[in-house]
Parts: structure tokens; C-alpha cells; sequence
């Protein structure tokens, strides 16, 4: 809570250590009234600005934050990011020791429920997974309806909506047994609906799921399985595809946990929900730079280009796509680890030249003050491209294969929101920036063009802005 004080402007003076509190006094010019803000966490609340008037009429002071800059929307115990120093852990776990000694679906539990499972727990876990990992045959009849070249993410976020209409009983999402259910089916059924959207660009019959097999070998053998009656999976490639999923899992609020978050709040089932951040990872500023970073090394085509290419971001006619994050400041951990996996999955499936020119474009960067003075370091997307590709995964499937593991994240995301009490519907502000108390024109005495040519014109819009 905050308080309002009626102190004088130039009262104040520096607090020596024992006078410290936890509070942020605020002087409103436009009165002279101070009030102190309580401050928890390293934040104020937003509605404490509210008593902050100049009349009794009046509304009250707003923050205005457009993208969240530098707002807080929940408390979330699941990921913790120090982007200054390269951190990320899961639930306390470091990123470097679970994809070393974990795997995906082991990471899941972790994320949905917050402790590392016991062997049984993990057993139950696995078997519930493996167990729903089949589609309703209408949703195969679904996929096929959609046109030979639609957008694979395009026919995910359809389909993960559409799954909605099959588990009408998601919609208590106060039910425990029902969450439960609606976390196993949308980890389960993921890589499913992922492999059929695939199958179907390619024209191919779509492969049923088989149980005798790991989560991320399964997956190859949905995408990869011809004629053979059992697909093998080569091990170093579930391994690098496995890790891919851990390092994908989760990333705190990021735009599409920020819609999951959003729309669940309104109280609508789990898969409407997820549906929306599938919707959200769609856009290229969220879960596309990876397809950006292997367009960029095809065009340097070969290492002696580098010094020219990076000549032109220096001036600003490119960017060094897989390079910059707006929350790391520091090497990406995840870019770490990927770039361990890159040599292992080249090994098995044949060398690569792009990783050569990968590599030497890194160094020359991380070598140039350019770079090193704005921060800019490898990011996760720099070299997942380049395993994505060795698997033979065209770049239109690159967000889906995030989608995959990024939905444990979502459902631990809107599990959490669900059982946040100082949660409620989603709701922004605004600052309202249009005409007021206009009286109708009759349509005959409008101004306007005689003819039209184009869509209507509307007014010139504010420029746009980058991520
Ligand atoms: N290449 C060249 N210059 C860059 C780059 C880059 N990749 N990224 C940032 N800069 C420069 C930028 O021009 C600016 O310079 P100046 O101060 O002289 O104007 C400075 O660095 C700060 O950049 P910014 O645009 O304010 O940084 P941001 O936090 O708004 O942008 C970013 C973050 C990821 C959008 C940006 O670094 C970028 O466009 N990177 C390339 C795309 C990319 O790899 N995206 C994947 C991000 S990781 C995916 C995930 O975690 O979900």
C-alpha cells in the first residue's frame, strides 16, 4: 500500500543506512504532494500511482509501458534468466546440468510441477505421455483438408485450437484431474500434429506414433518413417534433437508465455489457450531468426566473405541474424550448449560448409569492438538452424519444432497463473489518443474522395519498431 504525505519539495535529503526503507517517495509537481510507494522485489505496484491526482475527479496516474518493457506482470517461480551474466535455470536447476543429465520429458515434469520426479513419478509421467500421444482420426481428417503448400505452423495452431472441441471437459480448469489430463494430451499430441503437418507438405502418409520409442526418437520416426516396419533412430540425432527441447522448453515471459498467460486469464481451456502462443511463436520477431541465420550464412556463401559481410552490419545495411538478445547481455547459455551438439549431429549425418562459415563469423565478431562494445553475443538461434538443417527439416518447420517442447513451458505457465490468487482477467489500459463528443454527419454530407481506388485510407501510422 502506499501512503500520501504532505511534505514540501525540498524537505527530503539523503537517508543514511538506518533510515533505509523499503519505499520510494514521489513528489507530484503539478501539486507539490509527496507520496511513498512501497517497494517489494525491486518493483512498485501500478495501482499505487492511482491516488496520485490533481482534483478528486481525476482518474489517477497510470504507467504507460507499451511491450513490458519494464513491467512485472506475475510471480513465477519456474525460470530464472540473469541475461547479464549468461544464466538460465530451470526451477533452480541449471540449463548446462539438465541437458547434460536429463531429458525432455523429465524437464517437462520439472517445469509443470516444480521438483525433479521421483523414479515413479517419472515412470507414470512417461507412460501417461507415451499413452496419448494418438490423435482423434478426425484431427487427421482436419490436417488433410488444408491446402498441399499451407504453412506448417499455420495448420499447428489450427489444429492445437481444434483439440479444444474434443476435450470440451478442459474447460473446468479448477479441476485438478482435468489440468492433469489437458498437460499430458498437449505434451503428448504435439510432435504428433508437428510430424502430420509435415508429412502432409510433403505429400505423404502421415506416420502413427509408436510407444516402444523415446519422445524425440518417436518424433523422427513420425517425420522420417517410410517403407521400413521399424524406424531406428540414429541415437546422437534423438540426443541433439532431445537437447534442442530442453533448451526450448521454457524462457520466462517471453511474448507467446505472455499470450498464454493473457488469453488463459480470461478462463478459457488450456488448449485455446496454448493455441494462442502457437499463434504468438508464429511471428518472425518471436520464433523465426533461426531460418534468418542459415538464409544469411547460404548468402556469405564462403568464409573469405565474412570481412565484407560484417563491413555492411558495421554500416548498418545488415544485421547479424542469431547475434543480440534483448534480455542476455552475455554469451546465450543455450547458444553454448547447442554449438557442443553441432559437431555430434554433423558426424552423423555428413559435414556441413555453412557451420565453417558459422564458426569464423562468430570469432571475427566476438574479435570486433563493434560487437563486444553493444553486447552482442551468439544467440540460440545461431546455430540451431544449422542441426534443424543436417536433420533435413525444411525452415518452414523450424517454429514448429519450437512449438514442440515449448508447450511444457506454456502449460506450466497457465498452471501457475491458475493458481496465482493475485491473478484476474488480463486487462491493459490505455492512453486514449482519438476524437471525442463528435456529432454524426449524415452520409450525404461527408467529405471524402468521389472514387476509390485502394482500401480506405486511415490515418499515417506511427512508425514501427523492431523486437
Ligand atoms: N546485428 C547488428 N547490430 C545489432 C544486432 C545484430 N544482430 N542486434 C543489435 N544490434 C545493435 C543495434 O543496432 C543497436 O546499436 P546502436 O546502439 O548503435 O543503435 C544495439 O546493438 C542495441 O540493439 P537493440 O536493437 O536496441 O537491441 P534489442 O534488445 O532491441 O534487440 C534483438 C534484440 C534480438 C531483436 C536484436 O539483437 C536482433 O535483431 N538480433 C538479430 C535477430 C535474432 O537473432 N533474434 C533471435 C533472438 S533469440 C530468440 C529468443 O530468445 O526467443
Amino acid at each position: 500500500m502506499a501512503s500520501e504525505q504532505q511534505t514540501s519539495q525540498d524537505g527530503g535529503g539523503v537517508a543514511t543506512a538506518e533510515q533505509a526503507q523499503d519505499t520510494l517517495t514521489v513528489t507530484d509537481n503539478r501539486t507539490g504532494r509527496s507520496y511513498e510507494l512501497e517497494i517489494t522485489d525491486g518493483t512498485v505496484r501500478g495501482m499505487d500511482l492511482r491516488q496520485i491526482k490533481v482534483s478528486e475527479d481525476d482518474f489517477g496516474l497510470m504507467s504507460y509501458d507499451p511491450a513490458f518493457t519494464n513491467t512485472a506482470s506475475c510471480r513465477s517461480a519456474i525460470t530464472y534468466i540473469d541475461g547479464e551474466t549468461g544464466i538460465l535455470q530451470h526451477r533452480g536447476y541449471p540449463i548446462e546440468q539438465l541437458c547434460e543429465q536429463s531429458s525432455y520429458v523429465e524437464v517437462a515434469y520439472l517445469l509443470v510441477f516444480g521438483e525433479l520426479p521421483t523414479k515413479a513419478q517419472l515412470d507414470r509421467w512417461v507412460y501417461d505421455i507415451t499413452h496419448h500421444t494418438y490423435v482423434h482420426e478426425n484431427i487427421k481428417k482436419f490436417v488433410e483438408g488444408f491446402r498441399y503448400d499451407a504453412h506448417p505452423m499455420g495448420m499447428l495452431l489450427a489444429s492445437v485450437g481444434a483439440l479444444s472441441t474434443f476435450y470440451p471437459d478442459a474447460k473446468q480448469i479448477d479441476d485438478p484431474e482435468e489440468r492433469y489430463m489437458a498437460a499430458i494430451r498437449m505434451i503428448a499430441k504435439m510432435p504428433t500434429l508437428a510430424a502430420f503437418a509435415y508429412r502432409h507438405n510433403l505429400g505423404l502418409p502421415y506416420i502413427y506414433p509408436d510407444n516402444d520409442l523415446s519422445y524425440s526418437e518417436n518424433f523422427l520416426s513420425m517425420l522420417y518413417k517410410m517403407t521400413a516396419v521399424k524406424y531406428e533412430p540414429d541415437p546422437r540425432l534423438a540426443r541433439a534433437l532431445d537437447v534442442l527441447f530442453i533448451l526450448h522448453a521454457d524462457h520466462e515471459q517471453n511474448c507467446s508465455t505472455n499470450a498464454v498467460r493473457s488469453v488463459g486469464s480470461s478462463q478459457v481451456d488450456p488448449y485455446s489457450a496454448v493455441a494462442a502462443g502457437v499463434a504468438a511463436l508464429y511471428g518472425p520477431l518471436h520464433g523465426g531468426a533461426n531460418e534468418a541465420v542459415l538464409r544469411m550464412l547460404r548468402r556469405i556463401e564462403k568464409p573469405e566473405n565474412i570481412p565484407d559481410f560484417l563491413e555492411g552490419v558495421k554500416k548498418r545495411e545488415e544485421r547479424l541474424m542469431g547475434f543480440g538478445h534483448r534480455v542476455y547481455k552475455n554469451y546465450d547459455p543455450r547458444a553454448r550448449i547447442i554449438k557442443k551438439h553441432v559437431d555430434e549431429v554433423l558426424e552423423a549425418t555428413g559435414d556441413n560448409p555453412l557451420l565453417d562459415i558459422a564458426v569464423e563469423l562468430e570469432k571475427r565478431a566476438l574479435d570486433d569492438e563493434y560487437f563486444t562494445e553493444r553486447k552482442l553475443y551468439p544467440n540460440v538461434d545461431f546455430y540451431s538452424g544449422l542441426i534443424y538443417e543436417a536433420l533435413r527439416i525444411p525452415a518452414d518447420m523450424f517454429t514448429v519444432i519450437f512449438a514442440i517442447p515449448r508447450t511444457s513451458g506454456w502449460v506450466a505457465q497457465w498452471m501457475e497463473l491458475n493458481e496465482d490468487s493475485e491473478q484476474k482477467i488480463a486487462r491493459p489500459r490505455q492512453i486514449y489518443t482519438g476524437e471525442r463528443d463528435r456529432d454524426y454527419v449524415a452520409i450525404g454530407d461527408r467529405e471524402g474522395p468521389e472514387k476509390i481506388t485502394g482500401p480506405p485510407a486511415r490515418r499515417p501510422p506511427r512508425p514501427r519498431r523492431g523486437a
